[in-house]
């Protein structure tokens, strides 16, 4: 039986049907207590989301809907260490990653000495590095770190290490790596010096083939620079849950750091994944960031679903999916160094819950992950935001802003946060025709013009957005804020009754791409491919040639 089928999933219904047309305006106006009321608070966090079209009662029942799914039981199970992922037959132990002791997930199954282990190994490492006591060629510090990963192997670190370069290593530059396309690697490459690079090479399976084919142009170029001896010694580390293939391309034992299959790759930010993000900003401030998280950890374990951030977050996009019917979710930061967060989101939200299967294999007859795409604020303000507030689609938003700047200017964070605070109550409050009205009469236009104006001015407003408050972007709030996402992303998939943990829809991709790249040099092999790729080989192959 899929969610849908459920007593609190009519009930939902029944008050959607009496409650969905009531504008935000009017849902203001009747409560004056609204924003004490649908907000929650966090060490460091606010999350306001009175600006969502809903009230109390659908929180209520949007609770109950969640015990109806047994969430409660679910959480348990993850944190148990039960075997949740189950078409992978793994945990899901992402949580261990930022502990602080064990044993974990219990006495019999104990993950925490392994993680503790590694732990301290990249501190070590990452200190040694940030000290300048990590030789490269003859003996020359490194100076620069370049991390090749892509997907999980990459977003979260290149993510949090932008959103903490106030507080990086001022003389160490560290660099990320993803794209196949050469136009990444090959003009980095050209700035760099191979004698004090390292390469961090970061792939859980040690198989992704835009990671291999990186990795082999980057020890390449240090071969053609440096000659064979010495080069992968000092010049490779690795991370993978593979240890042997690490080794195996070049890696120095001592240099590979291990992730392990309970740790999803989008879920890895907090393992040897983050290592590079470790030597950018240091152990402790490392550390810190795996505090932060382990406190939402706590919270969402711990906290009645009523006030339990994670819960309360993910039951509020799948009342807008669900039951306004919204098909995207957009993210919106302020802080300029939040702007790879869209992207991190992306992956985090839409590789979990892009499904349309339940765990049992049965097909869905709801929406599942919204369509999660965003951009920094203040920019899309002057892009897109048009759509937004005249478009005539739903498009519930999630604005993000930090307090305090991280490179203060004067004033420009007060005008950074009034822009941000003003589009959300646009986007809610909008802009009626006597109000528009009103205010055109006073530009003393003739009541032609104004009527020819009329609907190109009103604003209809009642677009839906949620704002996240942080005190500043500092390690501790942004772990809260990564592990309040992720912890949501697992809440919605439990509800929906998906499988959060796999992703098998990336791998036809792969599997196409390995039969494609030998037909582009052979004509033969081409002839195999259906009729719209061979059209597309030809046209290459003519301008290759
Ligand atoms: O193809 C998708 C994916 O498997 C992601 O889930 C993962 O984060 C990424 O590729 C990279 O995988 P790996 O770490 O094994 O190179």
């Amino acid at each position: 039986m899929t969610i849908t089928a459920s007593p609190a999933w009519a009930a939902i219904n029944a008050h959607r049907q009496a409650f969905a047309d009531n504008h935000l305006k009017d849902l203001f106006a009747s409560d004056p207590k609204r924003v004490e009321s649908l907000s929650l608070s966090f060490d460091g966090l606010l999350y306001d989301f009175s600006k969502q079209r809903l009230s109390a009662d659908t929180l209520r029942l949007l609770v109950s809907l969640a015990r109806e799914a047994r969430l409660d039981e679910s959480i348990t199970r993850m944190f148990a260490g039960e075997r949740i992922n189950v078409s992978e037959g793994r945990s899901v132990l992402h949580t261990a990653l930022r502990r602080s002791a064990g044993p974990f997930p219990s006495s019999q199954f104990d993950v925490m000495p392994e993680v503790i282990g590694t732990r301290q190994r990249m501190a070590e490492f990452a200190e040694r590095l940030r000290d300048g006591k990590c030789l490269g060629f003859k003996g020359m510090p490194i100076r620069d770190v370049v991390n090749i990963g892509i997907g999980g192997s990459d977003l979260g670190p290149k993510m949090m290490g932008q959103a903490l370069r106030s507080i990086s290593h001022p003389a160490l530059g560290v660099h990320y790596v993803s794209n196949l396309d050469g136009a990444q690697l090959a003009p980095l490459l050209q700035t760099l010096d191979p004698r004090t690079t390292l390469f961090i090479v970061v792939s859980k399976t040690f198989t992704t083939q835009e990671t291999m084919f990186n990795a082999n142009t980057a020890r390449n170029w240090l071969r053609a620079n440096l000659g064979d001896d010495l080069v992968s010694e000092n010049h490779f580390a690795a991370v993978s849950s593979k240890p042997e293939r690490a080794v195996e391309f070049g890696v120095s034992k001592e240099l590979v750091f291990p992730i392990w299959d309970w740790v999803g790759g989008r879920y890895s930010l907090w393992s040897a994944v983050g290592l590079a993000l470790m030597i950018a900003i240091g152990p402790h401030a490392f550390d810190e960031m795996l505090r932060g998280a382990e406190r939402m950890d706590e919270h969402f374990r711990s906290t009645p679903f009523e006030n339990n951030l994670p819960v309360i977050m993910a039951l509020i996009g799948i009342w807008n999916t669900d039951f306004l019917g919204a098909t995207t979710n957009a993210v919106l930061p302020y802080n300029e160094s939040l702007k790879y967060f869209p992207s991190f989101l992306q992956q985090l939200e839409m590789e979990s819950n892009g499904k349309s299967v339940s765990i049992a294999g049965d097909a869905l007859d709801f929406a599942t992950s919204p369509i999660v795409w965003g951009e920094l604020g203040n920019n899309g303000q002057h892009a897109f935001f048009q759509l937004l507030h005249q478009g005539g689609r739903l498009v519930p938003c999630d604005f993000i802003a930090a307090v305090r700047s991280d490179y203060p200017l004067p004033e420009h964070q007060e005008a950074l946060l009034s822009n941000c605070f003003a589009q959300s109550a646009a986007l809610a409050f909008g802009r009626n025709e006597a109000e528009v009205r009103a205010s055109l009469e006073k530009e003393s236009m003739s009541p032609k013009e104004i009527s020819d104006l009329l609907p190109h001015r009103v604003f209809a407003g009642n677009q839906p957005s949620s704002t996240l408050l942080l005190t500043s972007l500092n390690p501790g709030v942004l772990g809260s804020l990564i592990a309040l996402y992720e912890h949501k992303v697992f809440v919605q998939g439990v509800v929906w009754g998906i499988n959060s943990f796999d992703q098998w829809g990336v791998e036809l991709g792969k599997a196409v791409a390995n039969r494609i790249l030998p037909a582009f040099y052979d004509a033969d092999l081409a002839k195999t491919l259906d009729a719209s790729t061979q059209g597309l080989l030809s046209f290459c192959r003519k301008q290759l040639v």
